[in-house]
């Protein structure tokens, strides 16, 4: 006999075998039972979730004679012929590789004629998205005024593709990705039917794996078999699956807590030398410290974190650890570097400079902490100035007192002061501040108009260089200002980067500010 993949094999026949889509298949069973049935039938949802398997358990049920409680018999003619693909009444037609106007003609052709021998012609649309603007066209015609002998059930994993007309026109079933745990009962159901020894905590990587498709789940147990045969050890799976063992993960983490920059470093080496996908392992970094803060908001964390129990425990413990404040931190400094490693060819070394800045984010926060204890001083000597008054100190701290919410458009003359002020301390930020030709201030805020994406904006979004940019701002200005940067589409208070034309506006930005040129462009 010749081999079968799981997926196919575990194809559910019956209604009740179909996991996870509960509240698609009572509303047709009941549709069944009770003869309300439509015309046409929209299936929507991701890949391997079910819509293709209920389409033909529905179909048969509209057509076996002897099935019950709405489900069809699976042994009369027209059942068995659905099942093996050779009914001539139901036709299942691929929608991407017929998609033109002239399949559509064809296919209102043969609608017209009576079913040879089953109750209902039935016509299964898989990925009907694809249709051409013309099929769709042709298409809604038949929807229009359809034969009573005549059923239609779409599926696609791409409902907005569809136009409107055609949408309105079909009951909508909107199937749900499948819970891990859900995943794991029919993983463990087929790994008994199957004769196959694997832990569970084996079925819970190839569940999270699976992102909510149990065909993913099912060819993963296939392909991890294949290669292990029916003993299976859980290091074997994410070995062969290439998956980044979890412990490692959590050692990441708690090394960013901890700030052992050299931990980090041999971690990159093992993921590295192990052949990890780099940009795989920063998800999985920035999915880890999203898992962390919210462990630490919410009460049952269980709730949302599809995580095993010794899992939640050791999320929570780091979590509690690192405190919300340094989890915060951490994840946005993560979101905002992610775009390092999309760009490079040497994703290894991005990453290790992401890492070690990410573990020594402490250096930031204790930065904060420096200015809460300025401002602490700065209240107790205004305090004491109104007992003793004392000239100098009184001019210098009046200039802190902004007029407020007086907006003031910079001349030029003071914001190329500033540059001079700031060039000899940092030449980099002093270049990116060259961008800009003027400021904004009101109240007590500084505002910069910021191109949105582009590389002179997003260089503030480093903790290290906007903390940094803050101070020359407050103490040239002399005033305790915040700096905003106030994204806009096109905004006239900016220059226009020129010169090398045909680079984009980035590359232009990176040029300019680092003083280089362009050497080679492909
Ligand atoms: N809800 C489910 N219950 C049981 N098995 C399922 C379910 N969803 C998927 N499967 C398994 O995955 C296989 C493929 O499912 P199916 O073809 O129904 O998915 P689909 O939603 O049509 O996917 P696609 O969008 O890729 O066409 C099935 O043969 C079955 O083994
Ligand atoms: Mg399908
Ligand atoms: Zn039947």
């Amino acid at each position: 006999m010749s081999y079968e993949v799981f997926a196919r094999k575990w194809r559910p026949q019956l209604f009740k075998e179909v996991t996870g889509q509960e509240h698609i298949t009572e509303t047709l069973k009941n549709a069944l039972l009770s003869d309300r049935l439509a015309h046409a039938y929209l299936f929507s949802g991701a890949r391997g979730v079910g819509k293709t398997s209920v389409a033909r358990i529905f179909a048969k049920a509209l057509n076996c004679l002897q099935g019950q409680e709405g489900n069809p018999c699976n042994r009369c003619t027209s059942c068995t012929e659905i099942t093996n693909g050779s009914s001539v009444d139901v036709q299942e037609i691929d929608g991407a590789s017929n998609r033109g106007i002239d399949e559509i003609r064809d296919l209102r052709e043969n609608i017209r004629y009576l079913p040879s021998h089953d109750k209902y012609r039935i016509y299964i649309i898989d990925e009907i998205h694809m249709l051409t603007l013309h099929a769709f066209n042709a298409l809604l015609k038949t929807l229009e005024e359809p034969p009573e002998h005549v059923k239609f059930i779409f599926a696609t994993t791409e409902p907005h593709k569809i136009p409107l007309t055609i949408l309105s026109r079909c009951q909508r079933f909107d199937f749900k990705r499948i819970p891990i745990v859900k995943i794991e009962e029919q993983i463990k159901r087929i790994v008994k039917e199957e004769g196959i020894r694997i832990e569970d905590s084996g079925i819970s990587i190839i569940a999270r794996e699976a992102e909510g498709s149990l065909r993913d789940a099912e060819s993963l147990l296939d392909q991890v078999v294949s290669f292990t045969g029916p003993n299976v050890e859980d290091n074997q799976i994410t070995a062969v699956l290439g998956i980044i063992d979890r412990d490692l993960i959590y050692k990441t983490s708690q090394a960013v807590i901890d700030g052992d920059s050299k931990l980090c470093l041999e971690i990159i080496d093992e993921i590295y030398s192990y052949g990890y996908d780099i940009k795989a392992f920063y998800r999985e970094i920035m999915g880890q410290f999203r898992n962390l803060i919210v462990s630490l908001i919410s009460q049952d964390p269980s709730q949302i974190l599809d995580l095993p129990d010794n899992e939640l425990k050791e999320t929570k413990r780091q979590a509690t650890h690192a405190g919300m404040e340094r989890l915060l931190q951490s994840l946005n400094f993560l979101i905002n570097r992610e775009v390092d490693l999309r760009y490079t060819n040497n994703p290894r070394i991005a990453l290790e400079a992401i890492l070690l800045k990410l573990s020594r984010l402490t250096e930031y926060l204790s930065f904060d902490e420096l200015i809460k204890k300025i401002e602490a001083i700065e209240k107790r000597i205004n305090k004491g100035m109104a007992t003793e008054p004392n000239k100098d100190l009184e001019a210098a701290f009046s200039k802190k007192e902004y007029p407020a919410k007086e907006t003031h458009l910079d001349d030029g003359k003071k914001w190329s002061e500033f540059l001079s002020y700031v060039t000899p301390k940092n030449r980099v930020i002093a270049n990116v501040l060259r961008e800009w030709k003027s400021y904004t201030i009101a109240g007590d805020t500084l505002e910069l108009p910021c191109r949105e994406g582009s590389f002179t904006g997003s260089f503030f979004d480093d903790p290290e260089h906007y903390e940094q940019l803050v101070t020359y701002v407050q103490d040239f200005f002399q005033s305790k200002l915040k700096v905003v940067f106030k994204k806009q589409n096109d905004p006239k208070d900016l220059k226009k980067s020129s010169g090398q034309d045909g680079l984009p506006d980035t590359v232009k930005d990176i040029v300019k500010i680092f003083e280089g040129k362009v050497v080679s462009q492909d």
